[in-house]
């Protein structure tokens, strides 16, 4: 090669190079590629992109909804209407806009990893969870249980709520397996956590409407997941995709519902330590409690809050005054009255919960408000509390509920079962 040859190529070779770099761009990042800044242990977290929270969320003023300004959709990278149709919801496995607001936050406090990741692989562990589970063995599974979803919610719009909470019930306690759904005598459902829990015969609706279309195929708990999403996509949130395979358990103890199901009056160091204890993060805690947008609390819930608080005072002094004149009279004679859990837009699911904690100081359960004032996880609910009609929350809440629906999950054939009635295990011969 001559020497005009050889310099030729090498320009060349520089092109090529300069070109693919510029066009390289970083693998979509885990939980566990995420990197942990300096800041980490003060517990900070900042939006990835910007470094900073939005300005509307750590601004002191509140602007009441009415008056807010919604930006002009440009300003977003995700602009999602906020009407949502099933038609709009019709996505593929391969279209999965949860990765478009991949890394909103940044993980600043340290990961810990839960004994049950720690766990040494079994056999089963390679018996994942998939998109297609049900593909070739109940086509319609996804169709039927939106359906039933949507029937229900229809006549009562309560219910969104209802299946919501009962996914999060199933799941705290032995993992997503359905457990909470048996019904005998000292099982889950009968513990006090579970005293106001609702929905079951929505599930029982779709699991015989199941059976008959595809009889011994779909699990309780993955119609419980299904059905959780589909709930939350009649409240006016968004779609998600859900990877199915779970199996059924077999045991459901009351005992355990009692010592583990949060109940509103746990310190932010029980939640977060409980929320580790399932292999989920600060980050999901905070999301995950955004579901309190919708739906409602007994009175029997928030009453120490409101006559009973300690020995010195019979109010919660965190409560907004003006909310806690409410409460005491609505909650006073009557422990089996309920109050919503968002006072603003109960019966939207938005971030509205999270624009209560910090400017109006409305959050019902202690358990709300303190996520504010933790300053573990304050920072967290500025950014879910950004004025961008919800998108951020929508984002990071479609990601969380990914997580909980992973949570011990029980895949392969040699681990639980398919029940035939979600009630019951199924006999043994
Ligand atoms: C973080 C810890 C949590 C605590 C301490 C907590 C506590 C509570 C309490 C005390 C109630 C009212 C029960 C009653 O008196 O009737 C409630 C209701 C509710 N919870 Fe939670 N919860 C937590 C997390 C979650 C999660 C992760 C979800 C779902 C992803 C969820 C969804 C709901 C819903 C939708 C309702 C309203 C249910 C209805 O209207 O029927 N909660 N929660």
């Amino acid at each position: 090669m001559n020497p005009s040859m050889f310099f030729a190529v090498f320009l060349l070779g520089i092109q090529l190079v300069s070109v693919s770099s510029a066009h390289y761009e970083p693998a979509t990042y885990s939980r566990e590629q995420q990197e942990v800044p300096a800041s980490s242990y003060n517990n900070i977290y900042v939006p990835r992109e910007q470094g900073e929270v939005p300005t509307t969320s750590s601004s002191t003023n509140y602007v009441p909804k009415e008056q807010q300004q919604v930006p002009s959709s440009s300003s977003y990278k995700n602009d999602y209407p906020e009407d949502h149709n099933d038609d709009q919801h019709q996505d593929s496995p391969h279209d999965d806009h949860d990765q478009t607001l991949e890394g909103v936050f940044t993980l600043t406090v340290p990961t810990f990893l839960s004994e049950y990741y720690a766990k040494k692989p079994s056999e089963d562990d390679h018996y994942s969870l998939s998109s297609y589970h049900y593909y070739q063995s109940c086509p319609e599974f996804e169709y039927i249980v939106s359906g039933k979803v949507k029937e229900w919610v229809g006549k009562d719009k309560t219910l969104a709520a209802a299946l919501l909470r009962l996914h999060f019930h199933d799941c705290a306690v032995r993992g997503c397996d359905a457990s909470i759904l048996l019904n005998h005598e000292g099982s889950e459902r009968t513990a006090s956590p579970s005293k106001t829990l609702r929905g079951f015969e929505v599930i029982d609706d779709i699991k015989s409407e199941l059976e008959k279309k595809c009889p011994r195929e779909v699990s309780c708990a993955d119609i419980l997941t299904a059905a959780a999403r589909d709930a939350t996509v009649e409240a006016g949130g968004q779609y998600w995709t859900v990877d199915y395979g779970r199996k059924d358990g077999l045991v459901s103890d009351a005992k355990e519902a009692e010592s583990l199901v949060p109940m509103g009056r746990e310190s932010i160091t029980d939640l977060i330590e409980f929320f580790q204890s399932l292999g989920l993060e600060v980050d999901d805690l905070v999301v995950l409690s955004g579901a309190h947008t919708i739906g409602k609390s007994s009175c029997e819930s928030i009453q120490y809050r409101l006559f009973n608080y300690s020995e010195t005072k019979s109010l919660d002094s965190t409560i907004n005054p003006k909310y806690a004149d409410y409460l005491q009279r609505k909650c006073r004679w009557a422990t089996d009255n309920y109050v919503e859990l968002d006072a603003e837009t109960p019966t939207k699911f938005d971030n509205e919960y999270f624009v209560n904690l910090i400017y109006r100081k409305t959050g019902l359960l202690s358990t709300d408000q303190l996520l504010y004032s933790d300053q573990r996880t304050s920072n967290i609910v500025k950014t879910l509390a950004t004025n961008d009609r919800s998108n951020t929350f929508y984002q990071q809440f479609k990601k969380s509920m990914k997580n909980l629906g992973n949570v011990r999950v029980l895949t392969g054939p040699n681990k639980g079962e398919i029940r035939a009635n979600c009630n019951f295990v199924n006999p043994r011969y």
